[in-house]
């Protein structure tokens, strides 16, 4: 079995997995980090989202050998203390129900305030499109996404 290295939230690890391996279960099973979610498995639904050198992606589709040297962000090394300003507008808000799919919206809404830190309406509509909440959380997702662009 192939040993692949892998920067992930700022440390580097080696993982021994098929190169067909989804980083998704190379994350959960290898490296205990089960923060980020199994929902569909097939980028429908979001619940997988992390950071691949920032941009948001779905970990379920992608295999550990196609990341290479690019950085692995996960909601566990989003922040240090849980406080990025999308976290803290989400505890301001309430947002989660369940929480199932929570770490995949925060994922996806930082990616997104990284990249434009002031979105529209539409712009937050077109980046969160592919975030299904089963618990409907979508208008306070929205919310808390314009606080956190205010803050940021
Ligand atoms: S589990 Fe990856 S998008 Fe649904
Ligand atoms: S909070 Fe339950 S699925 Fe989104």
């Amino acid at each position: 079995m192939p040993t692949f290295t892998l920067s992930v939230n700022g440390r580097s690890h080696q993982v021994d997995a098929a190169a067909d391996t989804p980083l998704l279960w190379v994350l959960r099973e290898h490296l205990d980090l089960v923060g980020t979610k199994y929902g569909c498995g097939i980028a429908q639904c979001g619940a997988c989202t992390i950071h691949l050198d920032g941009v948001a992606v779905r970990s379920c589709t992608l295999p550990v050998s196609k990341v290479g040297d690019r950085a692995v962000t996960t909601i566990e090394g989003l922040s240090e203390e849980g406080d990025h300003p999308v976290q803290q507008a989400w505890l301001e808000h309430d947002v989660p129900q369940c929480g199932y799919c929570q770490a995949g919206q925060i994922m996806s809404a930082a990616s997104l305030l990284a990249a434009n830190p002031n979105p529209s309406d539409d712009e937050i509509e077109q980046a969160m499109d592919g975030n299904i909440c089963r618990c409907g959380t979508y208008v306070r997702i929205r919310k808390a996404i314009k606080t956190a662009a205010e803050r940021s």
